[in-house]
Parts: C-alpha cells; structure tokens; sequence
C-alpha cells in the first residue's frame, strides 16, 4: 500500500529542515510485548494487573502503588524496542527540527536511542519526591524496599501522571509549540481519548500541517487526518520512513 511518495503525495518534500513532530501512544509499543489501556489486548484483561491496580491509591507513594507498579517495571523489563521506536531515532537523526512527543510511560524511546523525548505522563523508571520533589533513577526491578525512598529519607512515588492529574508544565509547553510549528505531523498508535494530548494533533492542522495516523484501527482523530494508514506501528513507520525518499 505504501508504494510511492507519501509526502510528495502531501505537497511535502523531505528535506532536513522539515519541522517533524510525532505523538506516539501505547499502539506503538504493543509489538515490543507491552499491553495497550484500552480495548482488545488492553492491560485490563489481565486479572493480576486489575488486582494489583485496584489497591494502588493516593498519594500514590505506597507500597500497594509500587506492587502494581513493579508487576508493570517487570513486564516491560522483558520487553525490547521494536522498529518503529528504531525509525523514530533514524528520523531524530535526519531532521534537524524534530520532536518526539509520547504518552508511553515504558522508557522504551529512550532505550531504543531517541534523544529528545517529551514524556506527556512521565515514565514509570523513575520515583519522585512529594517532599523535596528530586526524581530519582529506579532503573532496577524488583526494587529492595516498597517503596522506595528519596535521599532525603521520604517515601517516593512512582513519576507517572495519574488520571485526572495535570502535566508537568514545561513538558507540555514544548509539546505544544513542537505541535504549533509542526509542517508534518505523525500520529502512532493512540487512540486519541486522553487529553491534552489527542488535541496536538488537532492544534498542528490547525497550525497548516499534514497529518497521518498509524493504526490498525479508526479512531476519533482519524477524520480529521490528512492521511490514515491502516497498519501495525512496526510494520508500517519503516515502510512509511522510507516511502519519504522514494520519487
Ligand atoms: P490506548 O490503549 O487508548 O490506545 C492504543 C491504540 O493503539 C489503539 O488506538 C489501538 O488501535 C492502537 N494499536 C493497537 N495495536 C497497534 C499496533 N500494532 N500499532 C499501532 N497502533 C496499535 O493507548 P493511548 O492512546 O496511549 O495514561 O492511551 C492514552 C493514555 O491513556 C495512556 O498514556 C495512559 C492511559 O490512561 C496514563 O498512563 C497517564
């Protein structure tokens, strides 16, 4: 299906200069191994994650929160970036205006080597101090204690956003303006419902960019797009990359 020039096929050229920006969701980690939060194949069907994930309660820097959390450190400790988190550092490299935007709180980005990362929800490899606010590298699993404490002695809890809670602000001041001044926009493997970030994708059409969607599925967004492809991340983005530079 990807047969030509995508871009060519949006007024695009590829060039280095290019203003890329990518928003990325639990969709493009599923063929590393990591359950999505929604629908067939969520975490949800899993009874131990439902189990673990009911007793986790605020202020969040309990051991009832970390046994949850360390099930899902566990989960993702076996999983492996796949190639669509590998593209995304090949296109890191390439565009000199490029930014990579991601609900994902599975740090699989980082290890599969992107360098700019704007990590909407936080990432589940840290802990943060609700006393002194250091966050703190926990790249181990299992922890020794539950749960584990900051230098200064305080419980820490884990450095993810929980639902209904805001996000870090200067992380999503830069999403923001990187979605403003986007001239392509890719939009991988979310289903669009969490705000704010299913309106980036919005604000950068709005903005004058092109805008294509990766997922096997429709999803709120997708009328909105200016190109859908119906495809699993780690098979469609490489073909996608490399339909970039086909004539
Ligand atoms: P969802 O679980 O809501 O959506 C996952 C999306 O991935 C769906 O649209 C699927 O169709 C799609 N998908 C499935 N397999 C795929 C594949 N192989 N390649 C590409 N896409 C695929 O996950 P998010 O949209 O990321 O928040 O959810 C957003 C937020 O909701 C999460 O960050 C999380 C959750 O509450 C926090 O943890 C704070």
């Amino acid at each position: 299906m990807i047969n030509m020039s995508i871009l060519k096929s949006l007024g695009l050229s590829i060039n280095p200069k290019l203003h890329v920006t990518v928003l990325t969701g639990a969709g493009i980690s599923i063929e590393s191994g990591v359950p999505i939060f929604r629908g067939k194949g969520s975490m949800w069907e899993i009874p131990e994650a439902r189990r673990l994930a009911m007793r986790a309660s605020p202020p969040w820097n309990n051991k009832e929160t970390w046994e949850f959390y360390e099930w899902r450190r566990k989960l993702v400790s076996q999983c492996k970036p796949n190639a669509a988190h590998y593209t995304l550092v090949e296109m890191e490299n390439y565009f000199e205006n490029f930014c990579l935007i991601t609900q994902n709180v599975d740090g699989l980005h980082i290890k599969a080597g992107s360098k700019r990362v704007l990590e909407l929800h936080g990432n589940m490899w840290k802990g943060r101090c609700m006393k002194c606010g250091k966050i703190i590298d926990l790249p181990e699993t299992p922890l020794k204690t539950l749960p584990p404490c900051c230098e200064c002695g305080y419980p820490l809890r884990p450095h993810v956003v929980q639902f209904g809670e805001p996000i870090d602000n200067k992380i999503l001041i830069e999403a923001l303006k990187a979605s403003k001044e986007a001239e392509l926009f890719l939009v991988i493997g979310t289903s669009g419902v969490v705000s704010p970030a299913s309106q980036m994708p919005i604000l950068a059409l709005e903005n004058g960019a092109k805008v294509i969607e990766i997922n096997p599925n429709p999803t709120v967004l997708t009328p909105y797009m200016s190109l859908s492809i119906r495809g699993k991340a780690a098979e469609t983005l490489p073909k996608l990359w490399k339909s970039f530079f086909t004539d």
